[in-house]
C-alpha cells in the first residue's frame, strides 16, 4: 500500500546504434530515431509532470540512457550503475546470430532457461534482479514522481516487481522501445498506462 499517490515512469533509452545493428551490450550513442525519441520524451515529461511534485530522472551509467535524458531540463538527474543493462560478458558486441553460430551451447542453454542462464563472465536475469534491490528500496521510499530511463532486461525486472508478475515471466515481458510505461502507486494499489510516442 502506498500512502502518497505518485507515478513511476519507466522507459528504455531511445534506439541506439547497437539496436540498429542488432548487437547486444555495448555503449553506443543514439540513432537518429533515438534522438527524436529523446526530444519527444522531454516534451511528454514537461506536460505530464507539470502539476506533480519535484520529479527526478534516474538513468543508468551507459551513454544511451544519459543521452535520452539529455533534452529533459530543470529536473535532477541521478545515474545508477545498478540500472545498467544485463552484462553479457564475452558476448558483448555480438548479434544473437553470432552467438548462435560461434557459441551454440551457450545459445542453447539460454534458450532453455533464460532466467537462470548466466553469460560467461557476465550476468543472468537473476543477477540483475538481485542488483536492483537497492533501486527498488529507493523507489519505494520516494514521495515524488521518478522517471527511470534504463534498458530492456532491467526494466523487465523492475516492471515485474511493480506489476506483480511472476519471476519466470520476467525474461520475456514486452518492454518495447519508444514507449513509456506509467505505474501509478496509490492507496488502492498499482495502475498501469502505456504511451507509445513513436
Ligand atoms: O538488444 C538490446 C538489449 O538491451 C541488449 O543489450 C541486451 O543484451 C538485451 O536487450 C536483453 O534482452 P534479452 O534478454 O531478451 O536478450
Amino acid at each position: 500500500m502506498h500512502l502518497t499517490p505518485r507515478p513511476i515512469l519507466l522507459t528504455r533509452h531511445g534506439e541506439s546504434i547497437d539496436n540498429v545493428r542488432g548487437r547486444i551490450g555495448g555503449d553506443t550513442v543514439l540513432s537518429e530515431a533515438g534522438e527524436l525519441y529523446a526530444k519527444k520524451l522531454a516534451k511528454f515529461m514537461d506536460k505530464r509532470l507539470k502539476n506533480e511534485r519535484a520529479a527526478s530522472i534516474w538513468t543508468s551509467t551507459l551513454q544511451r540512457t544519459i543521452l535520452t535524458a539529455g533534452p529533459i531540463v530543470g529536473l535532477p538527474k541521478i545515474q545508477w550503475r545498478a540500472l545498467d543493462e544485463i552484462y553479457v560478458g564475452v558476448c558483448d558486441g555480438m548479434t544473437y546470430e553470432e552467438v548462435k553460430k560461434n557459441m551454440p551451447e551457450e545459445y542453447e542453454s539460454r534458450e532453455k532457461d533464460k532466467l537462470r542462464y548466466r553469460y560467461p563472465r557476465g550476468e543472468s536475469y537473476l543477477d540483475v534482479i538481485q542488483r536492483l534491490e537497492p533501486v527498488i528500496i529507493e523507489l519505494e521510499r520516494q514521495r515524488a514522481p521518478v522517471v527511470v530511463i534504463s534498458h530492456q532486461a532491467v526494466l523487465r525486472a523492475l516492471y515485474a516487481y511493480f506489476a506483480d508478475r511472476p519471476l519466470k515471466e520476467i525474461p520475456n515481458i514486452e518492454v518495447p522501445l519508444h514507449t513509456i510505461i506509467e505505474i501509478q502507486m496509490g492507496v488502492t494499489g498499482v495502475q498501469e498506462k502505456r504511451y507509445k510516442l513513436m
